[in-house]
């Protein structure tokens, strides 16, 4: 029997009611296909700073580096001041761990759900590859006379031709392999940002003519991509991007795909550890009331298993999370989906079997 490591940290706010419902449909998968899934839980995040003013010890990192992934819940807290928890917990593990790809898949599985008018299931089916450890996201930078009138602030976009060209051929390679359209978006501003994409321009340009022929190359500038996600979704097959553009573009996605409630993504170290999570953050106002929409968390869940090559397990719980949102589901979103959180999660680990 196949046996998989996991480390959970289900995190702050409804980070712990999401967590236990993707792990109860992972189970429910587990044992259709005779996996063995050994999750070791981490408590981190906001309660635990708060009591004892730590965010990520060295030695929890060095534990999660055993694993080959993550499935995370939520990190941030209405008590903690922004960033100390970003900063201190998310972005330190995407770091650290050198995980340098974010990868969104933006998918409807229900156009009951679409806010754009029109748009089906056929229409939304893309996937953003998001740069994870450079842009604006590093911390360079700085003040000049903080807190006088003269005050100076810098925040530097960093863009490495070893980042950028990792995250390319990453971006490459899974536009062969899902082989659709075969069409790779560099969505950039090279008119104003004359320096990042152009490095990013040429980079692709090269990656792309040398070693991916049959893939097609195409651009479109940030503002632009924004327009044709309302418009003309049906348009990308997989767009590659940084961590900034990334990180905007795939709340538009969420929405177009149905919202928060549904979308997750997958931080990927090819060669080390890789987390998954809900993008949609720990909702303190919906904690403890099973009321969330687990779904993120329980497609976070099978975007792992895909990843760790568990194809038929993921494929199971993708479709049984299709056929609980196309006939059970009344909507999306918290409080209003017809079921509770539990429930929600009942319903997928039911159709799994
Ligand atoms: C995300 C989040 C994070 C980001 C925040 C919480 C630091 O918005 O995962 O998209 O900006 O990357
Ligand atoms: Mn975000």
């Amino acid at each position: 029997m196949k046996q998989y490591n996991i480390a959970v940290i289900p995190g702050d706010g409804t980070g712990p009611e999401v967590v236990r419902e993707a792990i109860k449909v992972l189970d429910a998968a587990a044992q259709k296909f005779s996996l063995k899934l050994n999750y070791t839980h981490y408590d981190l995040g906001g309660e635990r700073y708060l009591r004892t003013g730590e965010t990520l010890p060295d030695s929890v990192i060095n534990e999660l580096r055993q694993f080959p992934v993550i499935l995370l819940g939520a990190i941030g807290h209405p008590n903690v001041k922004p960033g100390i928890l970003e900063k201190g917990i998310l972005l330190r593990l995407r770091f650290e761990l050198e995980q340098y790809i974010n990868l969104r898949p933006v998918k409807l599985y229900d156009e009951r759900f679409c806010p754009l008018k029109d748009k089906k299931p056929d229409d939304i089916d893309f996937v953003v590859v998001r740069e994870n450890n450079e842009g604006l996201y590093t911390g360079a930078g700085g003040f000049v006379f903080k807190g006088t009138p003269n005050e100076i602030a810098v925040q530097e976009s960093i863009n490495t031709r070893r980042g950028v060209e990792r995250c390319l051929r990453f971006a490459f390679d899974l536009t062969r392999r899902r082989n659709r359209a075969k069409k790779l978006t560099l969505c950039g501003k090279t008119n104003v940002l004359t320096y990042a994409f152009d490095l990013w321009e040429r980079a692709f340009h090269e990656i792309g003519q040398r070693d991916y022929p049959d893939v097609k190359r195409d651009y479109a500038h940030v503002d632009a991509t924004t327009m044709w996600f309302v418009k003309n979704p049906e348009w990308f097959d997989v767009i590659v991007t940084d961590n900034m553009f990334g990180d905007i573009i795939t709340d538009l996605g969420a929405m177009i795909q149905g919202g928060m409630g549904i979308a997750a993504g997958g931080n990927i170290n090819p060669n080390g550890t890789s987390m998954f999570e809900p993008i949609g953050g720990s909702a303190p106002k919906y904690t403890g009331q099973n009321v969330i929409n687990p779904l993120a968390a329980v497609c976070a869940g099978q975007m792992m298993l895909d990843y760790l090559g568990e194809t038929a397990a993921a494929t199971a719980i993708e479709n049984a999370v299709i056929r609980t949102v196309r006939e059970k589901l009344k909507s999306l979103a918290a409080g209003k989906m017809g079921y509770s959180t539990s429930q929600v999660g009942d319903l997928v680990a039911a159709a799994l079997q």
